[in-house]
């Protein structure tokens, strides 16, 4: 027999408890999951039920095999959760069944250690997969430059040289009034082979790896940044000291870095932002995978590194463009240094992220590392 000042006590405590956990993650507007041990569903949330359109009790009687085909991707990250214990996110997934047709979709995984076995799945069509199909767009975008780029570093690089050549011999010959006419044109065709050089690292090259300190490559880029274009930027840097190296090409990733921070400090450098500041991060992340266009095959891109600023934002009508070459709201932009990033980041099999509002806008890139054979077979 309970007294009544301890029921009342319980009562009260029952009052100020937080909801039940169920009823809050079935507010959660995101769809979320719990499989058991043997992958049937535990749980659902409304959001999931809407998502794989079947009912919560519906999906009580149903396996995962019987929504994914045992093929599918989805078991491998829920086998690479169990084993690992680790959260694990896989972008741009598919399935193609008879009860489920979903393409693009993010999923991530976490076990639950008060439940061996069991794995929380969190599904989305997200827009970092939306991002990732834009970027495969636009190195489709990049690459019909390509062509074009070398025919034209080709045809006009011989004849420039030629113009150049011929003005120099003129400025020992003719009046100082008219010397100047010769400089402008020097001037312009070195302008003119600066920008052909850049279009020319267009190009399809294969690239030279190496494992390249991502650190050193920062460093570089903000002295180089500092001791000129940047002088009066405040630089603030967040780095993961323990980050394994990158697996590419350092000269190539100074460039992509370089034009990342180029862009930062003009977009700081102008009235609106007195206080111009460019954030400089990098951190490992675990299970950032991306499919492989055309293949089954699964890409680890747990180096992360950032470029961030606190400047207006990108231009709304540029965003859907923002790769593409010649795109740019700049009076003097060439709207070729974005395309060279994506094109770099490509080629190395990374993966670009941008996220942009007034007051703060956030390059990431995503990037390979060396995998030793032993973690590769695993
Ligand atoms: N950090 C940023 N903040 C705001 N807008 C940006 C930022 N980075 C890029 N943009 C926008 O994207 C456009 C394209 O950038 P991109 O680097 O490709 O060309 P650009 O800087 O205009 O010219 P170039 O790099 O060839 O000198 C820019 O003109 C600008 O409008
Ligand atoms: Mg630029």
């Amino acid at each position: 027999m309970i007294n009544p000042v301890t029921r009342a006590a319980i009562a009260l405590r029952e009052r100020r408890r937080a909801p039940d956990m169920a009823q809050i993650m079935s507010a959660v507007p995101v769809p979320v999951v719990l499989i058991d041990v043997d992958n049937r569903f535990r749980f659902v949330n409304h959001a999931a039920e809407q998502f794989l359109g079947i009912s919560a009790s519906g999906l009580s009687q149903l396996r995962l095999r019987d929504l994914v085909p045992e093929d599918n991707p989805l078991f491998l990250l829920v086998d690479q959760v169990r084993r690992s214990g680790a959260t694990v996110s896989d972008h741009d997934m598919s399935v193609d069944s008879p009860r489920l047709n979903k393409r693009g979709m993010t999923v991530q995984g976490a076990n639950l250690p008060e439940e061996p076995g069991s794995v929380v799945l969190v599904l989305q069509d997200a827009s970092a997969a939306r991002a990732l199909d834009r970027q495969l767009a636009f190195r489709g975008a990049a690459r019909s430059v390509t062509g074009m780029a070398a025919v034209l570093a080709h045809e006009v690089k011989n004849p420039l040289s030629g113009i150049r050549g011929a003005a120099q011999l003129l400025e020992g010959s003719v009046a100082e009034p008219d010397r100047e006419l010769t400089l402008l044109i020097r001037d312009e065709a070195d302008r003119i082979r600066d920008l052909v050089d850049r279009m020319e690292m267009f190009g399809e090259k294969p690239i030279e790896r190496s494992p390249v300190n991502i650190h050193r490559v920062l460093e570089r880029v903000r002295k180089l940044a500092q001791t000129g274009f940047a002088a009066h930027v405040r630089f603030t840097e967040a780095y993961d000291p323990s980050l394994p190296p990158v697996w590419g090409n350092r000269d190539q990733l100074v460039q992509v870095l370089l034009n990342l921070v180029k862009n930062a400090a003009e977009a700081v450098t102008n009235a609106d932002t007195p206080h111009g500041e460019i954030m400089l991060a990098t951190a490992y992340q675990h299970g950032m995978r991306v499919a492989i266009p055309g293949s089954r095959t699964r890409l680890d891109l747990p180096l992360m590194v950032s470029v961030r600023d606190n400047g207006a934002g990108i231009p709304e009508d540029i965003r859907p463009h923002l790769f593409e070459p010649f795109v740019t709201s700049k009076p003097s932009g060439n709207g070729l240094g974005l395309a060279l990033v994506a094109k770099i980041i490509g080629d190395h099999g990374g993966l670009i992220e941008v996220d942009s509002r007034p007051g703060r806008t956030e390059f990431r890139l995503h990037l390979p590392v060396i995998v030793d054979e032993e973690s590769d077979a695993a």
